[in-house]
């Protein structure tokens, strides 16, 4: 006899269920699930963020970030070579500047010998294979460790947006092939836009930090660039705030206007819907910053032996693919990309 439940029928006399559909059947061997996999982390999907340390020959490790160093440009420039040669396509520059370098104004960020500028020149000339990515916002410039000017205790937006644009154009000079703003001031990617295009570095891409979130994830990056201490207070008055989804749909709109050619949310994973709405809202490239304190988070953890690292990294790196995510900004990538090579 069978019985009725929830429009089923269910045998019982050899306590089997009469099922029709059994989804286990596609995962029961490794060539199947293998066949079914719907998304893969690739070598392709790797943007790997690089901190920046001046002299010669040195790399200093980051506490809160085991396994991450800061380079100097000369050992950026080998970093560079090797993720190149692991088909790595991007990196992402961010310096630690000397403390009596930083003032109110952030000036240091359009000096077109700064830090910066100083290793894009190397790169370029040195590793031409690899695309520069580089942010526009003022904080690793700043004694007071935010993104744009004061006055008082209120951020200035479009005085600070003049000086985006001087740091991009430096930046673009120096051989960067994407512009990162990062700084979350109104109407940036459009004052940028227009002034690459006057300079005649049209081809110069835009990765825009559209939906950047207010989060207490980016503590470990501000330790790297030496700003944690600095800071004064928070940035929501101009980062936005975690419990809005729609405003991250406005925002990217804006900076899909303004010119974008892509976009980015951050922090990656406790914002995967907000990747999942931009991507199917806009159809841009569209990317994920797996920011320092998620990084933290996982190797932290696994020094502890509480989660099992390599499984967790390549697990999250997989989610923001699931997610809609075209690549992803991870202090991984180096890792992720040798794995990968292993692995063929
Ligand atoms: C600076 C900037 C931050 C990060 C990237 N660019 C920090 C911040 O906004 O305070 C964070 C990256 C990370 O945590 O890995 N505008």
């Amino acid at each position: 006899g069978s019985l009725r439940a929830r429009g089923m029928d269910i045998r019982l006399e050899d306590g089997s269920l009469d099922l029709t559909r059994r989804p286990r059947r596609s995962r029961g061997s490794d060539w199947s699930r293998r066949l079914v996999r719907e998304n893969a982390i690739t070598v392709n999907d790797l943007i790997w963020p690089i901190f920046l340390i001046e002299g010669q020959d040195r790399r200093e490790p980051v506490a809160t970030m085991p396994g991450v160093e800061r380079l100097t440009v000369d050992q950026a420039v080998r970093e560079a070579e090797t993720a190149a040669e692991h088909g790595i396509p991007a990196i992402a520059l961010f310096p630690y500047t000397d403390p009596d370098l930083r003032d109110p104004a952030g000036s240091e960020a359009i000096n077109p010998d700064n830090l910066t500028c100083r290793a894009l020149r190397a790169l370029k000339r040195e590793v031409p294979q690899i695309g520069l990515i580089t942010d526009a916002a003022l904080d690793p410039y700043t004694s007071h460790g935010h993104d744009g000017l004061m006055n008082g205790d209120r951020i200035l937006n479009d005085a600070t947006v003049a000086v985006l644009v001087r740091q991009a154009l430096a930046q673009a000079d120096a051989g960067a092939d994407v512009i990162a703003p990062s700084d979350m001031m109104d109407g940036r990617v459009g004052a940028i836009r227009a002034a690459l295009d006057d300079a005649e570095r049209t081809d110069v891409q835009i990765m825009s930090y559209a939906a950047k979130y207010a989060s207490a994830f980016y503590g470990p990056f501000r330790d790297a660039i030496g700003t944690r201490k600095a800071l004064t207070g928070d940035k929501k008055t101009y980062q936005m705030d975690p419990a809005n989804g729609d405003e991250a749909l406005r925002e990217a709109e804006l900076d899909v206007a303004e010119g974008a050619d892509m976009l980015m949310v951050k922090p990656g994973l406790p914002y995967l819907d907000v990747v999942w709405r931009l991507k199917e809202r806009f159809r841009l490239p569209t990317f994920a910053y797996q920011v320092s304190g998620e990084y933290a988070m996982i190797q932290a953890a696994a020094k502890n032996g509480w989660i099992d690292g390599e499984a967790a990294m390549l697990e999250s790196l997989l989610a923001f693919k699931r997610a809609g995510a075209d690549g992803v900004l991870t202090y991984f990538a180096p890792t992720v990309a040798r794995l990968l090579r292993n692995a063929r």
